[in-house]
């Protein structure tokens, strides 16, 4: 039986991502470690965990004797790091937060692999690895900086972040290097586009647009709304990272991406027209508004659900200006395609997001508000 250490698996993509591993593996077993941070939500992951197939452990990557000791408690083939803190905006209010748990805590955690996995040394003092073992880090495109109008990133674009978050998250995927070059440990790293799909956290630009949307507020878009990201449905990206666990050559570095980039604009624009176009189809949909405008015809209206909801703000900080993935290798070497178009993955993602209001409730509560204001208010 495989045995799975799954980082901030409460989080966005690590919850999607267990979700998919159980359903498609019956015999494996995770272990999430996760510290339950405002990102982190254990009601995502409720139903999945079951203290058999799949056990929860509240904690910090950082922390070492916790670490050490899940390592001695299970014999993990697997480690996959998803957990960090994941918002730009965040990071540059508080870099130093990012450089804790992004570059710290993955050190630990390879460090603690390394210490379990080893089994003997060989004559050049090398280690000598269990086998079936590989510690895989999940990066993101950031790190390697931002494109102009033209080009691609490809795995041998050179690293140059210009965010602390992207900073903090090269400063990790040099680390999981290291850790390969020095001590020859099994490791890969993934390196994929913006997400988009159920979980996620509205902080980032989609969710936060849709919740805007059913509350009836403006729709902040940072400078000219022309800057572009490269925009994957969840679900195939923990598609390309089982392929890569199981089928992925170690130490190697796979681009994620599904050549479908947007402007920000565009993607606001979408969203608008979708959750409009869903409510007039699906009537039921409009119960959710919590701005209720009572049209002529005595129904909840939603003719102000349009392009004049749009505010343009004060721009992020150095902000990038584009992201684009050319995911060449993964498609020949291990066949990965991206397998849910944009058109149909914003619909899912709307419909999910309108059905589970109350996840959206239970998550943005009092700190939320306080994040939200100070981060909106001033702009
Ligand atoms: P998220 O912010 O939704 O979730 C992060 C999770 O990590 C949360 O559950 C949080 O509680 C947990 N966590 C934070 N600090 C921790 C610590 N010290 N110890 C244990 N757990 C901790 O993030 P996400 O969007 O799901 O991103 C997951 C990973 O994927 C990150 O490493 C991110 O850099 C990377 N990534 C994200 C995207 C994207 O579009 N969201 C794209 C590419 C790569
Ligand atoms: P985000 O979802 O924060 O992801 P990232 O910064 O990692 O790409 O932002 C996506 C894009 O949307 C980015 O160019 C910033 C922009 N944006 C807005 O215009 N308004 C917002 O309120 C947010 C959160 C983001």
């Amino acid at each position: 039986m495989e045995t799975y250490l799954v980082t901030g698996a409460a989080g966005f993509i690590g919850s999607n991502f267990i979700k998919y591993m159980l359903a498609k593996y019956q015999d494996i077993k995770i272990v999430v470690l996760d510290l339950l941070t405002y990102a982190g939500n254990l009601g995502t992951i409720a139903e999945d965990i079951d203290g058999k197939r799949c056990v929860f452990v509240k904690g910090d990557i950082g922390d070492r004797v916790l670490v050490d000791r899940l390592f001695d408690e299970y014999p993990f083939n697997y480690v996959v790091n998803f957990a960090a803190e994941s918002h730009v905006d965040r990071s540059i209010e508080n870099p130093q937060l990012f450089l804790v748990t992004n570059i710290l805590g993955t050190q630990n955690l390879l460090d603690a692999a390394r210490k379990a996995w080893i089994t003997g040394k060989d004559d050049s003092g090398y280690p000598i690895w269990r086998e079936g073992i590989r510690f895989h880090q999940v990066s993101t495109d950031e790190v390697y900086g931002s494109l102009g109008s033209e080009g691609y990133f490809t795995e041998t674009t050179p690293l140059d972040p210009r965010s602390p978050y992207s900073a903090s998250k090269t400063s990790a995927d040099l680390f999981v290097k290291a850790y390969a070059d020095t001590y020859k440990m099994p490791v890969s790293i993934t390196r994929c586009s913006n997400n988009y799909g159920p979980y996620h956290f509205p902080e980032k630009l989609i969710p936060l647009i849709i919740k805007n949307i059913i509350e009836g507020k403006s729709l902040p878009v940072y400078g000219n709304g022309k800057n572009v990201r490269d925009w994957l449905y969840v679900e195939d990206h923990c598609k390309a990272i089982d392929l890569v666990l199981h089928k992925g050559c170690a130490g190697e570095i796979y681009n994620v991406g599904g050549h479908n980039e947007k402007q920000n604009i565009e993607i606001v624009k979408l969203t608008i027209q979708t959750i409009r176009r869903l409510m007039t189809e699906h009537p039921e949909y409009r119960k959710v508004l919590k701005k209720q405008v009572i049209g002529t015809d005595g129904q909840i209206s939603v003719d102000w659900i349009n392009d004049s909801l749009i505010t343009f703000v004060k721009d992020r900080l150095g902000h990038d200006q584009r992201y684009a993935i050319d995911p060449t290798k993964i498609t020949r070497e291990l066949g990965w395609t991206p397998e849910t178009t944009f058109e149909v993955g914003i619909v899912k993602t709307i419909r999910w997001y309108l059905e589970h209001q109350q996840w959206v409730e239970d998550i943005t509560g009092g700190e939320y508000m306080k994040y939200y204001e100070k981060m909106y208010d001033n702009r």
